[in-house]
């Protein structure tokens, strides 16, 4: 086989690390491709589940001895800790590689050390080599980890007039069954998925993640949070039918902020204490006005129907902003149309202090 440069070699190890995507919270997606000392590619691995085998030791397997004097390129710093599995910097030693090229340093105190691990061994170790794009790939992790709260996503689904349901409350199917698919494919990314308790009230959802076409579920689940309150999720709600884990958070459980409402800070907190890296919002228009107003939304993603309602509620409500030198600001990073539908994908920038 032909030898490839590091760089095509990282690109590869980006591209391996995207197939863990959803599978692998609370770790971080992972890919690892090994050279050997000619520069040909002997073992290529990802991190395919929490618990699993790190890239590293996927890629080491396949390589056997052939690691010995190679290079192993790997989307994030190797971990330098025994957690379910053995430290990969140890492994990388004990393969006999001489150089270890790595994307994005591991922000996660008790794993990260791999890289001096790996120079006091001997190992040349280089670090940042795409650093952008393998950050992009990991980014609900890596964002998560350095501050202590999940990646959050705000899912929401609008006429072109920006409407959310209909005068009359009709909201079911504003947008098509493309869209809805590809919102189940966005639900199985992330480890939670939350709601307010109106919601849950006025549409009785699932929350779940599951093929539309014949209904099955995905092998895994989201966290199911309902936001309320005071505990008015009825009881025969679907979104306690057992099909996934739900949790109900209540002022009294998580706290309560100023208007006695669910502290949405400690509400993430906690979510981030029991796991969860990446989370999507789905509504409704009162919490994602309340999230959007703390400044705890990561990005924004808008399934736009082409239609119009010119009555009813509208996507978002108060969001903290009364005059427009206060709007909040998105830079559009994607505009794609699912079937009839566009969806729009923004982060906010962030505001001055
Ligand atoms: N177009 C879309 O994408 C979309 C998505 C979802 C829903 N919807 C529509 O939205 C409608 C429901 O709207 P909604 O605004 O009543 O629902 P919501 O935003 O899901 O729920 C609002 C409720 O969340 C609870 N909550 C708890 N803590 C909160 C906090 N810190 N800040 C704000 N709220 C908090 C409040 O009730 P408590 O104080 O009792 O806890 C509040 O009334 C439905 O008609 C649904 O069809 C549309």
């Amino acid at each position: 086989m032909a030898s490839v440069s590091v760089d095509e070699a990282m690109r590869r190890a980006i591209a391996l690390a995207a197939r863990g995507l959803g599978a692998t919270s609370p770790n971080p997606v992972v890919g690892c491709v090994l050279l050997d000392a000619d520069g040909e590619v002997v073992g290529e691995g990802f991190h395919a589940y929490a618990g699993g085998p790190h890239a590293e030791i996927v890629a080491l397997a396949q390589a056997g001895r052939r690691a010995r004097g190679g290079t192993a390129v790997v989307t994030l710093e190797p971990c330098d800790h025994t957690g379910r599995t053995g430290p990969c910097s140890h492994a990388l030693i004990a393969a006999g590689v001489a150089r270890v090229v790595v994307a994005v340093p591991d922000p996660n105190p008790v794993a990260s050390g791999g890289a001096a691990t790996l120079r006091a061994a001997g190992v040349q170790v280089d670090l940042g080599v795409r650093g952008d794009e393998a950050e992009a790939g990991n980014i609900a992790w890596l964002t998560s980890m350095r501050r202590g709260w999940p990646y959050l996503i705000w899912k929401y689904a609008a006429t072109l007039d920006g409407r959310s349901a209909a005068a009359d409350g009709t909201s079911i199917w504003i947008t098509s069954e493309a869209a809805r698919i590809d919102v189940h494919a966005l639900r199985g990314t992330v480890d939670a998925v939350i709601a307010g308790v109106g919601t849950v009230l006025a549409d009785d959802p699932r929350l779940t993640a599951r093929n539309l076409r014949d209904g099955t579920l995905a092998i895994r689940q989201p966290l199911r949070v309902v936001v309320d309150s005071s505990g008015r999720t009825p009881a025969q709600a679907r979104v306690r039918d057992g099909a996934a884990r739900t949790w109900v958070a209540t002022a009294a459980e998580v706290g309560a902020g100023p208007d006695g409402r669910v502290d949405l800070a400690a509400l993430l907190a906690e979510l981030h204490h029991r796991g969860v890296r990446a989370a999507l919002l789905e509504g409704g228009p009162t919490l994602a006005g309340a999230f959007l107003a703390a400044g705890l939304v990561d990005r924004i993603v808008g399934y736009v129907a082409p239609k119009l309602l010119g009555a009813g509620p509208t996507a978002l409500l108060d969001a903290g902003v009364t005059t427009i030198a206060d709007a909040i600001d998105l830079e559009l990073t994607d505009v794609t149309q699912v079937g009839p539908d566009l969806r729009i994908t923004a982060l906010p920038r962030k505001r001055e202090a």
